[in-house]
């Protein structure tokens, strides 16, 4: 898969460990920034980077990183046809795709370590929508939400 990699300053120290870890994964990772420590940017702008990337079909799934996960997955769920969600559990991180078509995982590098980080974003790659009858029943609803806004 192609997977689009961003982080802000809050972020930053973990993202080179996750890009490297994609590629080992046998994965494209494409780096969408910060491309250097800028403590005065900010987390939408990556977000939004890696949300149309989603959009636009270069990545089937993304990976935002900034302090806390809290404010990049806010933001990116702003884009239509992103679901992405904080998943500090691999429990989570595997199943928020599995049932819910999770396409971005977003990760607070203030809240894991560098080896939950790493377990997380195996999971989340690993997994695939389950494509259930009651698993597409809810992804439907969702996305009638979204085109109702
Ligand atoms: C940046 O200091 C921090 O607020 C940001 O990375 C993120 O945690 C927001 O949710």
């Amino acid at each position: 898969m192609n997977i689009a990699v961003a982080a802000d300053h809050g972020g930053f120290p973990l993202k080179q460990s996750v890009l490297d870890l994609v590629r080992q994964l046998g994965h494209q990772a494409s780096d969408l920034g910060a491309h250097q420590f800028d403590a005065q940017d900010d987390y939408p702008d990556f977000a939004r980077y890696v949300a149309q990337a989603i959009q636009h079909g270069q990545a089937q799934r993304g990976i935002i990183i900034c302090g806390s996960g809290v404010g990049a997955s806010v933001a990116a769920n702003k884009l239509a046809g992103v679901r992405a969600a904080v998943c500090h559990d691999v429990y989570s991180a595997r199943q928020g795709v599995e049932h819910d078509d999770m396409n971005v995982l977003c990760l607070g590098a203030r809240v894991v370590g560098d080896q939950l980080a790493m377990e997380l974003v195996k999971a989340f790659l690993a997994a695939e929508f389950s494509g259930e009858q009651r698993h597409r029943r809810r992804l439907e609803k969702v996305i009638g939400m979204e085109r109702a806004k």
